[in-house]
């Protein structure tokens, strides 16, 4: 399944395809971490989340007075563990980004509000591989990141390199991101996943076609994929030949239904009068080998109308000419 030829122009789309086809079998997993603070008069000064694939691990806001608390998945002895270390980390972390956001705006001579990001990130590849990240933004503009395998930081502006320089004179705080990122995140990520084999199970994507009539000329056909779960899946239109339609198809987003599961749709717009020619949406999603194609052609009602009236009609003329002819014939 991992070989798709395709035509030049659906060479990316092919790329994506093949992508899914084959993490089906075997994904990669991340971990992703984003911590946002702020100064000036914004009313939250730290945001923290800490995400495993798509799942929510750790989710903090200033303001609120409490700390985050557990997910039920992690709450046993080994899971409670692992929360005590991810809970310190990311609590030492607020502290680590109050500091940049506030020496960063001093640097520039800012005053009024201005945000620091942080955005940690390590990935486990199926043959056990895996590489990290972590590169910091302020206003929005790429500032510093962090190289792992030079164990240093890199100033991607030159307005950063003082950031660069006072983070590095810290041995103790090289050491601790050199062990996180080279270990410590990847660590994380595998015992969170096997932690959240229950939550994670796949569901099969149900798929439905709604068709509606906007306007006299049209007709719009909506493939609703739903209740899917992983997030990724893979939904086209096609035509009579079997191949993906570009033209008059519109895709949403794929949207969180609150359960842990996704959805998606996508609406394909007919014109009017394109007689019989069948369309079909095709939803490729590593819970099912197979594709799921459900297809949809306009409704015929019409043409069969249009059949029965004229044999009707004729029936009526043939009873009669009969009538007629017999009468005649016992006139005559
Ligand atoms: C964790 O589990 C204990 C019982 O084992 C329960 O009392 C507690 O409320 C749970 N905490 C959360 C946050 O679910
Ligand atoms: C910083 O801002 C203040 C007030 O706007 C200004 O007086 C001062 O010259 C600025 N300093 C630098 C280094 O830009
Ligand atoms: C499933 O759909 C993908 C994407 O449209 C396509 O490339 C692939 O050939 C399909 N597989 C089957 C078995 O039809």
């Amino acid at each position: 399944m991992c070989y798709v030829i395709f035509k030049q122009a659906e060479i990316i789309l092919c790329l994506t395809v093949a992508y899914f086809n084959c993490s089906s079998a075997a994904a990669v997993h991340s971990l992703h971490r984003h911590c946002i603070a702020t100064q000036g008069t914004c009313f939250l000064k730290n945001i923290q989340f800490l995400m495993v694939d798509d799942i929510t691990v750790y989710y903090y806001k200033s303001g609120s007075s409490e700390d985050p608390t557990v997910p039920a998945w992690l709450n046993h002895t080994e899971g409670l563990e692992l929360w005590k270390q991810v809970s310190l980390n990311l609590k030492f972390n607020r502290h680590v980004m109050d500091t940049a956001v506030r020496l960063t705006a001093e640097h520039f001579n800012h005053s009024d509000d201005h945000t620091y990001q942080a955005h940690g990130h390590c990935e486990l590849n199926p043959d056990g591989t895996s590489r990290s990240f972590m590169s910091h933004a302020y206003d929005g503009t790429d500032f510093v990141s962090f190289d792992v395998e030079r164990k240093s930081w890199v100033a991607v502006v030159p307005q950063a390199v003082f950031y660069k320089q006072r983070r590095e004179s810290d041995i103790q705080d090289l050491h601790r991101l050199i062990a996180h990122y080279e270990s410590g995140c990847i660590n994380w990520l595998k015992k969170l996943l096997e932690y959240s084999i229950s939550v994670r199970k796949t569901k099969v994507p149900e798929v439905k076609l709604i068709d509606r009539k906007p306007v006299a000329s049209a007709i719009e056909v909506t493939c609703h994929v739903t209740g899917f779960y992983p997030r990724e899946v893979h939904v086209e239109w096609l035509g009579a030949d079997e191949l993906p339609l570009t033209e008059g198809v519109i895709s949403g987003e794929v949207l969180p239904n609150g359960d842990g599961t996704y959805q998606l749709r996508k609406i394909l717009t007919v014109p009017e009068g394109q007689g019989a020619q069948s369309y079909s949406c095709q939803v490729t999603h590593s819970s099912v080998p197979e594709n799921i194609t459900v297809s949809w052609a306009p409704a015929r009602a019409h043409l069969y109308g249009i059949i029965p009236g004229f044999l009707c009609i004729a029936l009526v003329l043939m009873v009669l000419a009969i009538f007629v002819f017999k009468k005649r014939r016992a006139a005559g």
